[in-house]
């Protein structure tokens, strides 16, 4: 048990307009004085102090003139999606230097803040919770459990041999023979409780994520567990078996493909530098530059939802801004997306689990 409760309802904190709403909650630590507790307690501080200093930054960008002078600027070609409910999330193009100076004051405002605030995230790594979620993923890898009373340490090989997983998650995802197919970290975690524990996993792939304020799943616990044991080395998923070349290919398809209402591909969204959605910046993620600094960083602990945000859960949130059909947990489409972002993010450092806003 870790130590926790929850005290509060989830507070909305508003004000900031991401658009969507991003929830708080407040974490009481039932035994007083744990260390992991005041790391949780260190990272909502500063949590909230990069919202307030957000709001700051809108405040003073807003009591500038909205509307700078007529004649020089001609409405931004807005990108807008069909104005069908439900309403499709905005769409930012980068600076636009015709807006004026308000706009870039704006622009630089809020750069400043997600400067400071990656800043922060960095300076100190013990600050995030999801190394608590990491040590209950080892707990659990380890434990008897299931109908055949098994563990997962006694059963189940992630590529490297049965129970190894010391540099296992970098060459995730990869083609595994016994199942004939390729898997990333959280779909063959999933696959060895199903085949060497015994797990009917019905109920869970109804329900594979956490709600905000929810501690992450097990599976994902024991993914974050499995990504931690290769932080520090390079991203190397496999590229070698047919499959995996094609699970990468496919990924590649579905990332360029519109679909959906609005008319949406992965690339509306992640192909473009500077791009964001309100404070969200949109990484270029076909790029690997870009790829390569963000992809290393899942699972995460995302602080606007207080919890652990694997890999499987964003991509099932961006199909759900998509307005896409549910995005199945370990499905192809699912396995080869992850397949080709570790691609594009190949020789990236792992800094998993990371911390994400
Ligand atoms: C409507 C815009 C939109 C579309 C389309 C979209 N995403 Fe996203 N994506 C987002 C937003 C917003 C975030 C979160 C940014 C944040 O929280 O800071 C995000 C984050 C991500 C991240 C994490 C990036 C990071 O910073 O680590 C990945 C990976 C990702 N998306 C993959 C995809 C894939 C794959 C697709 C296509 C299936 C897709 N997205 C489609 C908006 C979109």
């Amino acid at each position: 048990m870790l130590g926790w409760r929850l005290r509060t309802p989830a507070a909305a904190i508003a004000g900031i307009g991401l658009g969507i709403g991003l929830m708080t909650t407040v974490l009481v630590p039932r035994v007083e004085a744990q260390t992991p507790a005041q790391r949780e307690q260190a990272a909502r501080k500063a949590y909230e102090e990069h919202m307030r200093r957000m709001d700051e930054a809108e405040k003073a960008a807003a009591a500038k003139p909205a509307t700078p002078p007529a004649a020089t600027t001609p409405p931004p070609a807005a990108a807008a999606p069909p104005a069908n409910p439900p309403a499709a999330p905005k769409v930012a193009a980068p600076a636009t230097p015709a807006a004026g100076m308000s706009q870039a004051d704006q622009d630089a405002a809020t750069e400043r803040g997600l400067e400071q605030y990656r800043r922060m995230m960095k300076e100190d790594p013990w600050s995030n919770p999801a190394l608590l979620d990491a040590d209950r993923g080892e707990a659990l890898w380890a434990a008897k459990k299931g109908p055949r009373n098994v563990s997962l340490a006694e059963t189940c090989d992630l590529g490297k041999g049965v129970g190894k997983v010391d540099g296992a998650f970098a060459e995730l995802p990869r083609y595994f023979e016994d199942a004939d197919r390729v898997m990333d970290a959280e779909t063959r975690i999933l696959w060895c409780m199903e085949n060497f524990q015994g797990f009917d996993s019905t109920a869970f792939r109804k329900n594979p994520h956490p709600g905000g304020g929810q501690p992450v799943k097990d599976i994902g616990a024991i993914a974050t567990f499995v990504s931690h044991k290769s932080s520090g080395m390079k991203l190397a998923s496999k590229k070698d078996h047919e499959k995996e070349k094609e699970a990468i290919a496919l990924g590649e398809a579905l990332f360029f493909r519109r679909q959906g209402p609005f008319d949406f591909s992965c690339a509306t969204c992640h192909a473009e530098s500077g791009k964001r959605i309100r404070l969200q910046p949109l990484p270029f993620l076909s790029d690997p530059k870009e790829a390569k600094v963000v992809v290393g960083e899942w699972p995460a602990y995302r602080v606007s939802s207080t919890h652990v945000m694997t890999m499987q859960h964003r991509l099932l949130d961006c199909y759900w801004q998509m307005r896409l059909h549910r995005l199945d947990f370990g499905s192809d489409v699912s396995v080869a997306l992850s397949a080709y972002l570790y691609d594009r993010a190949r020789d990236g450092d792992i800094a998993a689990p990371g911390l994400k806003r």
